[in-house]
């Protein structure tokens, strides 16, 4: 069950489908979108076309009055009937200006067809030729413009309507008759017609005359008020109003007793008021004039649709009297029924086609989403079977490289195994080489020593020199064997990344220079033609002179041993660049061919049979060194095929650590090589660590080897300096202030004996530790040196392990009294301590009795304080910081912190009080000093203690 969850689960594991995903997915993902879009857009485009739109405008002149009431209504209803015509409808309240700005409206409003009854005819006429100039289908309605610049005319026959009124009156009165016309609006076209129409009737009819006509506008409210006293005054046998609201006012301002007798007439016979006028008698005739609201609209489609309309669309007229009233009444009312069922029929159409509307959406939705239901299963179903042929693929794929990865592996831990095992073994072997060297060096030494002494012995015994040249083969080869056990030795230290530098300012033109002089020798012999090309005559660079001298010292013994007879070998120092130097040494020996030369700084590589350099490993160990400095070490072939070596170093000494750099009194101010022609290793410097050197020992011999040797037995751990008589030791002791002096008995101009007197009297001298050597071992000649002072006496032959005890046991004792004075500081115990010389002693108690009467004045210095000890500053200096490990300002300064804190703890006087008492000027400077030595200020020292008391 688990494993099938697990293959499950890597079957869908997002890293196997990635690849679907990145690849393809991001694709198909489009795809499906501008299908899914497409779908859509298609269900819903057919219902889109067919709501197309049509905006008619109608500009209506005015709204008072039911007859216009009654278009509008007609037109809306009409206009129902289409749901994608769209009717605005702008009223201009019977004035003439406002119609023109509405009408101006309806053409911004980008309407597709304009309807215009007009208030006025002649002011509306050029707005409404602008409609029509600008395309736009322009009706015009019930009144007319002053010009042919329409599309279409609706409306009854206005002079027909006047005349068929005249008409009606001829036929009806035969005797004469006085007649009150009341007019429209004379500005309108149907008021000019209809009177026209009637004035040219009634010349038909002579009987018939017009006494009176006055302007009503078309209003009731005027006709009243113009007709109300004519109507009182005089006697009128009809009224006729152009319409019904007009005559019907005229009828209310006529007294009841003269209307009785009276006829009044209007148009319109609306059925809601001048027919039902009629009806009541109130009217006794009205002529009918349809609004076409209605047909306005039907004719408006036609035209929009292109098809066939007449420019003039006349509609009918008739008389509704008395005779007629009732059966159009009723006419009317059926006719009212069956436009009310139309309505509800109308309106139940449009909830169908609405809920149509909305099924057919739903259906189509319905439709769509089955379509991408089905796309989308078969688009999984696709992918399913795409992922799982590819995830199988994978999964094949996976295991393949899985079992790479493992075979990999394991030849990899094969290899690591035998890397392990092989640099195990070679580090065994280094190692035991190592040992072995170390081993060998000692006696080498001393053989080297043993080998010179008799060489004199042989040269004053005048032996034959068949003895003394094999002695001097012996000697050679003892060098040799030294010099490349150094090197072996050296190279270890690179390697192991402990060979440490001790680097300090050299004048590099002079150390040059100095290991040029040392080769000229050799060059004579050699018959070479050797020089030192130099751009400067000094340079000072931050090195390790003694590694730096060693490099060069292996480029040129090189040289020197691959250069024939009357060849030329260049050392060419240059210093002239910001940064840096280069050294190059060029020989005209046989050369490094191309291909050795990249290998020719790997260590055990061999060179080619005439370029051996021996070991195999000064050139990497020179690279070795170089590097160390920052450098760089190269090779090129000269032009002449010889070999050119370069080394460059940096200028500055910010590439250094800071305990790489040593402090310049230990530097070493000469430095000379004696290069014996016959034996150019002899004056090389033996190279070792110096990283943990901290004493400087002074050698004191004035044998040559035996000096060499004791200064190659101390350089691992020491500095060391060396004298050849007790004389130049002196002189030493005051130039390089040593910490310790190892020297013999028997010296030229001063033996040990007096120099260790000397040492050991003088006060700025006693306390340095002295061990004596010596090949007499006498009793009498131990106890002479014992008492002169020297610490230790040693013989002659000596153990070297021995003398490295004895040095060091002596430097710690040195280091454990120093410690003592510094825990000891106000009130040591001098007299207690072994092996401190009396006149130490009597330095130091000297010493805190003058700071006893002196540490509370503040302006006592350092050098009042050597002059007060009988000492000069650096005397002072050197002595002080031998017994204690301090400076003298230190020490002070040590001493009257002790002191005050007595003070405190007496609580005599206050914190600043302590302070002056102790010679500090400032109590803040106090203060600071204070928690510098003890960790806490002086009042939290005192809070501490008084805690402490009270408990
Ligand atoms: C309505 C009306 C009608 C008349 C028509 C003439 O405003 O006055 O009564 O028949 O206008 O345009």
């Amino acid at each position: 069950m688990d494993r099938y969850i697990g293959a499950l689960k890597e079957r869908f594991d997002p890293k196997f489908c990635n690849f679907v995903e990145g690849e393809h997915n991001v694709m198909y993902r489009n795809y499906f979108l501008i299908l899914l879009i497409g779908l859509l857009t298609f269900s819903t485009s057919c219902k889109k076309k067919k709501d197309k739109t049509i905006h008619i405008g109608f500009s209506q002149c005015t709204n008072q009055d039911a007859w216009r009431e009654t278009m509008n209504r007609e037109m809306q209803v009409a206009a129902s009937l289409y749901p994608n015509i769209k009717l605005t409808v702008l009223n201009a309240d019977g004035i003439t200006k406002k119609q023109y700005i509405q009408i101006r409206q309806l053409i911004n409003m980008d309407v597709d067809l304009l309807i215009i009854s007009p208030n006025e005819s002649e002011p509306i006429t050029p707005i409404a030729e602008e409609a029509f100039d600008e395309h736009i289908p322009t009706i015009i309605i019930d009144r007319k413009i002053s010009s042919k610049k329409y599309t279409a005319y609706i409306g009854a026959n206005n002079y027909h309507i006047g005349k068929n009124v005249a008409d009606y009156l001829g036929n009806l009165f035969k005797d004469r008759r006085e007649i009150l016309e009341i007019r429209g609006l004379d500005e309108s076209s149907p008021g000019q017609e209809r009177h026209r129409g009637f004035m040219d009737g009634l010349k038909h009819y002579p009987n018939l005359e017009v006494t009176e006509s006055i302007e009503g506008e078309w209003l009731h409210e005027n006709a009243k008020n113009l007709a109300a006293p004519l109507l009182n005054a005089q006697k009128f046998d009809i009224v006729f109003g152009h319409n019904d609201v007009m005559a019907i006012g005229a009828r209310e301002v006529t007294p009841e007793d003269k209307a009785a007798n009276m006829f009044f007439v209007g148009i319109d016979a609306l059925p809601n008021l001048g027919m039902e006028k009629v009806n009541e008698n109130i009217l006794q005739a009205s002529f009918l004039y349809p609004t076409g609201g209605n047909l306005a609209i039907e004719l408006a489609l036609k035209i929009l649709n292109n098809e066939e309309y007449d420019k003039n669309n006349e509609l009918a007229t008739s008389v509704i009297d008395a005779g007629n009233v009732k059966v159009i009444k009723l006419q009317q009312q059926q006719v009212l029924d069956h436009q009310k069922t139309i309505d509800k029929q109308i309106s139940r159409m449009a909830q169908q086609e609405e809920d149509f509307n909305d099924q057919r959406s739903l259906l189509n939705i319905t439709l769509t989403s089955l379509v991408l239901l089905v796309v989308v299963a078969f688009w999984l179903f696709y992918y399913f079977i795409r992922i799982n042929k590819k995830n199988h693929e994978l999964a094949q794929k996976n295991d393949a490289i899985e079992r790479q990865k493992k075979e990999l592996e394991e030849k990899n831990n094969q290899i690591l195994e035998m890397n392990k095992e092989v640099e195990e073994a070679t580090q065994a072997k280094l190692s035991f080489f190592t040992n072995i060297s170390h081993e060998i060096r000692t006696p080498l030494t001393l053989i080297q020593a043993s080998v010179n002494t008799m060489m004199d012995q042989f040269r004053q015994l005048h032996l034959p020199t068949s003895l003394i040249k094999n002695l001097e083969l012996i000697h050679r080869n003892s060098d040799r064997l030294l010099r490349i056990i150094n090197q072996l030795m050296d190279f270890r230290k690179v390697e192991l990344g402990k060979a440490g530098l001790s680097v300090s300012k050299i004048n590099i033109v002079d150390d040059c220079e100095n290991i040029y002089q040392s080769f000229i020798p050799l060059a004579k012999q050699k018959e070479i033609n050797f020089s030192f090309d130099k751009d400067e005559n000094r340079c000072d660079i931050w090195i390790d002179q003694d590694k730096i001298d060693k490099v060069l010292f292996n480029l040129l013994s090189n040289a020197f041993k691959f250069t024939p007879q009357n060849g030329v070998i260049v050392i060419r120092l240059k210093t002239n660049f910001p940064d840096h130097v280069y050294v190059e040494v060029s020989d005209s020996g046989p050369g490094i061919p191309e291909e050795k030369m990249k290998t020719v700084f790997e260590p055990f590589v061999q060179q080619n049979e005439h370029r051996s350099m021996g070991t195999g490993i000064g050139l990497s160990l020179s690279k070795g060194f170089v590097e160390l400095h920052h450098g760089k070490i190269e090779i090129n072939t000269s032009k002449e095929g010889g070999s050119i070596f370069k080394v460059t170093l940096p200028k500055g000494k910010e590439h250094f650590k800071e305990d790489q750099i040593i402090p310049i009194r230990e530097q070493e101010k000469t430095r000379s090589y004696d290069i014996n022609s016959k034996n150019i290793q002899d004056s090389e410097p033996l190279i070792s660590g110096e990283s943990h050197k901290e004493h400087t020992v002074l050698v004191v011999e004035d044998d040559m080897e035996l000096k060499q040797y004791l200064i190659n037995l101390l350089n691992e751990h020491y500095y060391v300096k060396s004298a050849e008589n007790g004389k130049q030791a002196l002189e030493m002791i005051e130039l390089e202030n040593p910490d310790m002096i190892v020297t013999d008995l028997m010296m030229p101009e001063m033996d040990g004996l007096e120099m260790t007197q000397r040492i050991k009297s003088g006060l700025d001298t006693c306390h340095l530790p002295l061990i004596m050597l010596t090949a007499k071992s006498t009793q009498e000649q131990k106890i002479e040196g014992i008492e002169t002072g020297a610490d230790a006496y040693i013989e002659k032959p000596f153990s070297p392990e021995y003398l490295l005890v004895r040095i060091r046991r002596l430097l710690e004792s040195r280091k454990t009294l120093q410690e003592y004075y510094q825990q000891h500081i106000v009130s040591p115990k001098i007299a207690n301590h072994n092996g401190q010389n009396s006149l130490d002693k009597k330095f130091l108690s000297g010493l805190i009795r003058n700071l006893e009467s002196n540490y509370s004045n503040a302006n006592f210095s350092v050098e009042e304080f050597g002059q007060q000890l009988g000492l000069s500053r650096i005397h002072l200096y050197r002595k002080v910081k031998a017994l204690t490990g301090f400076t003298p300002s230190e020490y002070i300064n040590k001493y009257r912190l002790r002191k005050s804190k007595e003070f405190l703890l007496n609580q005599e006087t206050n914190i600043s009080g302590v302070a002056m008492e102790v010679g500090f000027s400032s109590s803040a400077y106090f203060t600071k000093k204070f928690k510098e030595e003890f960790g806490v200020t002086p009042s939290q020292y005192l809070n501490e203690s008084s805690v402490g008391s009270s408990h």
